[in-house]
């Protein structure tokens, strides 16, 4: 773990150095402070001499007060290196995270990743800016302590000694439980914050399902799962402090009888006892932090081994080393179709046995409008999915101007689109960033005019704060429709080469839906469109309506053409329009 964290505290080794030289200084200040304590007793007490404790405490008074600047470098110094270093982490798990391929988090629970991202990193955080810096003080204290035992008195030192071997194994065995139960824990609460938030996140499902009891028991079975996990742990560590607290203090009885005797013979003065029982104090009250540290340190190496798993998933699709340069290629002019789909087929891995798409060929030219209807699950958005490259074909290739897809620089590639999602997303923050989304750098008037396109702009008007009012999260103060207005005035504003529309007008009432189908003819217009609708009505007037059924394409055709030849389109017509054809 230390090598791994290595490179993150690497870029500050100057601070380093002086949190390390302060850390020193303040050992070999606070180790000194037993001669001060020898002096007061032989030339104070023993002595019976005022001048001399005064000056052994003038001494002494000398050294608290370069400890105390020492401790402020030191503490200073380490705290900044430990909040540093993970903000650091943070940031680059998050970015790590932002590049993953999508279907990663259909397999993990976001609330559980993002708990890796805030709790492990505070664990790390614990670990770097504090206890590390902890343990290497009394890690220092304890050898110079040691030392000055060694060269004040073999003897008491060797009785000392004797407990340290019968401290390491425990020391070892109950540290490596303890790094396997801290694991267990982290993720058990892990889970718990999941929970939580998709509960909270959907409270309006839960109520209406009057779910509360369920979800609190859920939530209560979940979070006692933490504790009892944590209980093992704690266990674990208690017994590792008590044990190694008895095995030192008695230690130190046993020194302290053998070394009473020596006074009382004369072969020892009453200040060397005292420094050296000051010296046996500090190095076993150092060995103890040690051991509680170590724990501690088990627990973040736990956390830090998960976010380096993290950190190691390699998104499945990214750009390729040797890409091809699209945007030059699409402003060419080219006898090839824009997007062309060759013998496609796509299984989601989750259902191997299912074809989610089956041997689909189709070529879509610049500037054609195309509709995809049929069933649910038919596989319409899946499709949507594989020309943004969420996911990679198994079988058959996609082309752009010729250009396979996964030759393509991604973000080029996802640049050449604009989506308006099935469900519409937006995002916890003001309208107007919202808008913005997919064309950061519009300028306001851009922005409204995009609004106004897609029928958005007077009820935004009509906000308290208008084009800045906040949203709520995932847009909550909004209504369906005009939730999709927003989605629709952002692709708008994006102006891009091929528009991806998802059901786009299903959350709309009759008249802004055909408000909206205005707007989008405007903008579809000239421009290369695909367009998911369950409704024909409004995709009656498109190039070609394309018929999937269970990842299959059926039929192609125009809506006149179709409702003739193709039996499963016009039994949709008849459904929808309520009349025989
Ligand atoms: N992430 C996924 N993992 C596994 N299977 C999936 C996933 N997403 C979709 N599917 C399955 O793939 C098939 C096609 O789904 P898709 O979402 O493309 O349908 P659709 O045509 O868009 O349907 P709808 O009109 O209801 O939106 C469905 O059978 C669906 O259950
Ligand atoms: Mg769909």
């Amino acid at each position: 773990m230390l090598s791994w964290l290595w490179q993150f505290v690497k870029p500050y080794r100057l601070r380093l150095s002086i949190a390390l030289l302060a850390l020193i200084i303040t050992a070999a200040l606070t180790l000194s402070m037993g001669q001060g304590i020898r002096l007061m007793v032989d030339q104070g007490f023993s002595a019976q001499s005022r001048e001399g404790l005064a000056c052994a405490l003038s001494l002494f008074g000398v050294i608290i007060f370069f400890t105390s600047i020492g401790a402020y470098f030191r503490f200073y110094m380490v705290s900044w290196i430990g909040e540093r270093v993970v903000a650091d982490i943070r940031i680059k798990l998050y970015e790590h995270l932002v590049g993953l391929t999508p279907s990663f988090f259909e397999d993990n629970l976001a609330g559980e990743i993002q708990s890796r991202v805030t709790t492990d990193t505070t664990l790390l955080q614990t670990v770097i800016g504090s206890s590390f810096s902890f343990a290497l003080r009394n890690s220092l204290t304890f050898i110079g302590g040691l030392s000055l035992m060694f060269i004040s008195n073999i003897k008491l030192t060797l009785i000392v000694l004797i407990v340290v071997p019968v401290i390491i194994f425990p020391l070892i065995y109950f540290g490596r439980k303890v790094k396997k139960l801290s694991r267990d824990s982290q993720d058990k609460i892990a889970t718990v914050g999941a929970w939580a938030g998709e509960s909270l996140q959907h409270i309006k499902v839960v109520q209406a399902f009057t779910r509360e009891d369920t979800v609190n028991q859920q939530f209560a079975q979940a979070a006692e799962g933490a504790f009892e996990v944590a209980l093992k742990r704690i266990q674990q560590r208690a017994i590792l402090i008590a044990l190694v607290m008895l095995l030192v203090m008695g230690s130190v009885a046993g020194m302290l009888y053998v070394g009473g005797s020596d006074v009382l013979a004369g072969k020892l003065s009453a200040g060397e006892l005292s420094a050296f029982v000051f010296y046996a104090i500090m190095v076993a009250g150092s060995l103890a932090a040690v051991t509680e540290v170590y724990g501690e340190v088990q627990r973040a190496a736990g956390a830090a081994e998960r976010i380096r798993e993290l950190l190691s998933t390699q998104p499945e699709i990214s750009t390729p080393k040797d890409s091809l340069p699209l945007k030059e290629r699409l402003n060419e002019p080219s006898s090839q179709a824009l997007v062309s789909f060759k013998d496609v087929s796509y299984t989601y891995p989750s259902r191997p046995k299912h074809k989610a798409i089956e041997g689909l060929t189709l070529d879509i030219k610049e500037g054609e409008h195309i509709a995809l209807v049929g069933p649910s699950g038919a596989g319409k958005s899946t499709l949507f999915d594989l020309l943004l490259r969420f996911r990679d074909p198994q079988q058959g290739q996609i082309q752009i101007n010729g250009l396979p897809l996964d030759q393509a620089n991604l973000q080029e590639l996802r640049s050449q689109y604009a989506l308006v999602p099935q469900q519409p997303v937006l995002f916890s923050s003001s309208v107007l960033d919202n808008l913005r989304y997919g064309c950061p750098g519009a300028t306001d008037e851009q922005v409204k005019a995009a609004a106004k396109s897609a029928h958005i702009d007077e009820f935004i008007n009509q906000l308290p704060q208008g084009y800045d009012s906040f949203l709520g999260e995932q847009g909550v103060k909004l209504s369906g429709g005009q939730k999709q207005r927003l989605a629709i005035a952002r692709a708008i504003l994006r102006d891009p080469k091929i528009l991806l529309l998802d059901e786009a007008t299903s959350a709309l009432d009759a008249q802004s839906e055909h408000h909206v189908q205005q707007a989008l003819n405007e903008l579809m217009k000239g421009r290369t469109t695909i367009i998911i609708a369950h409704r024909l009505a409004t995709v009656a007037h498109v190039d070609r309506i394309v018929v999937f059924d269970n990842g299959q394409l059926v039929d192609i055709g125009n809506h006149q053409a179709l409702l003739k030849s193709s039996p499963l389109y016009s039994r949709l017509a008849q459904l929808q329009f309520n009349v025989a054809v």
